[in-house]
């Protein structure tokens, strides 16, 4: 059913601008009620269920950062069959981002470029919206994260007190903490995945973070070495496991627009930097996958070389909202213990 709607849908929500046509749908999916959107068809994650740092997902299959960066549907995403939800990012101070249009759809790849730069609300007033849902009763039963990031006006030799300050605000609000150092938006954010500057960032969240698992989310433009070398340094900190990757600045397929491309032609590059960090990992700690996952099979690969979950985002755009219950139900694990 939703996947009928959905095709219907699509043409009419690609004649608007993409971000125009995201905000509407965040708007829509906020404001639907959670049994109606289990009876257009996506239902609640059915499994396999899977640990990550000691949370219990329902599936492992989880809302990438930026989709919900405002927090603004939350209790919503497990009614389309997520296990799990990555809010943000979120930075301290409220920011405007760049100027639009800032996402670009490149449909005949089934990709998105953007350079976004951190649009946010700010923390006080997203951790104001998850603190009603937690008073309300209202938290999803499938964990939510939030991803963490520095003001555009932050300077990087005290961008970890930005991160400090976004752990204290989250640490009782959120099930898991995301630092992100990989958004090819923000100028000079890239480069906080060197040894000393990621040693300090992550080293600070993981302190402020008490008992909070905190992730680190990786690039995939860094090299082989840059990409061990960082979660060498981000698991000698204590940090609990590591998202990747992050939208690439390089071109798999041709676009001159500017920013982080994503979607199904990010896939190859994404799988090819997850196995590095698997290895560098070498199982120590979990690594969630993402990077143009558009359907089951590419899941259950990343999967099966280890990947603790998925993500996903710009395979929603192109697929429709029921992709993530679709990607479950395809997947086949050995049911967690
Ligand atoms: C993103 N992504 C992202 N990641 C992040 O850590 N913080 C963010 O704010 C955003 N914002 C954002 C906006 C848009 C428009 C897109 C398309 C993506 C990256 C996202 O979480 C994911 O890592 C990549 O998009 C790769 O996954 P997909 O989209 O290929 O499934």
């Amino acid at each position: 059913m939703l996947a009928t709607l959905y095709r219907i849908a699509r043409p009419l929500l690609f004649r608007l601008d993409p971000e125009t046509a995201h905000d509407l749908v965040i708007a829509l999916t906020a404001s639907t009620p959670g049994l109606l959107l289990r009876l257009l068809g996506a239902g609640r994650p059915t499994g396999p269920a899977v640990r990550l740092a000691g949370l219990a997902l329902p599936s492992p299959v989880g809302l990438a950062a930026g989709l919900d960066k405002d927090a603004r549907a939350v209790s919503a995403w497990q009614h389309l069959g997520f296990g799990f939800v990555e809010v943000g990012t979120v930075t301290p101070r409220p920011q405007p981002g760049n100027p639009r249009p800032r996402v670009h759809r490149l449909p005949g790849s089934q990709a998105l470029v953007n350079s976004m730069g951190f649009p946010s609300d700010g923390a006080d007033v997203v951790a104001g919206r998850l603190e009603r849902l937690r008073s309300r009763d209202l938290w999803p039963l499938t964990p939510v994260g939030v991803n963490l990031g520095k003001n555009k006006d932050t300077p990087a030799e005290t961008a970890h007190v930005d991160y400090r300050t976004l752990a204290r605000r989250f640490r009782d609000l959120a099930d898991f903490l995301v630092v992100n150092v990989s958004s090819p938006n923000t100028p000079g954010l890239r480069e906080l995945q060197a040894p000393e500057a990621l040693a300090r960032i992550a080293g600070t969240t993981v302190e402020e973070a008490a008992d909070r698992p905190v992730f680190v989310k990786l690039s995939p433009d860094l090299a082989d070495e840059a990409l061990a070398q960082a979660v060498e340094t981000a698991l000698g900190v204590g940090v609990a496991g590591f998202v990747a990757t992050n939208t690439t600045r390089t071109r798999p397929v041709p676009s001159d627009r500017a920013g982080g491309l994503s979607g199904v032609p990010l896939h190859p590059l994404a799988r090819a930097r997850i196995q590095v960090v698997l290895d560098a990992v070498g199982g120590r700690a979990p690594v969630v996958g993402v990077g143009g996952i558009d359907r089951a099979e590419r899941a259950q690969d990343l999967l099966d070389r280890g990947c603790a979950a998925v993500q996903v985002y710009t395979g929603l755009i192109y697929r429709g909202p029921g992709l993530a219950a679709r990607i479950a139900r395809g997947l086949s694990l050995p049911a967690a213990s």
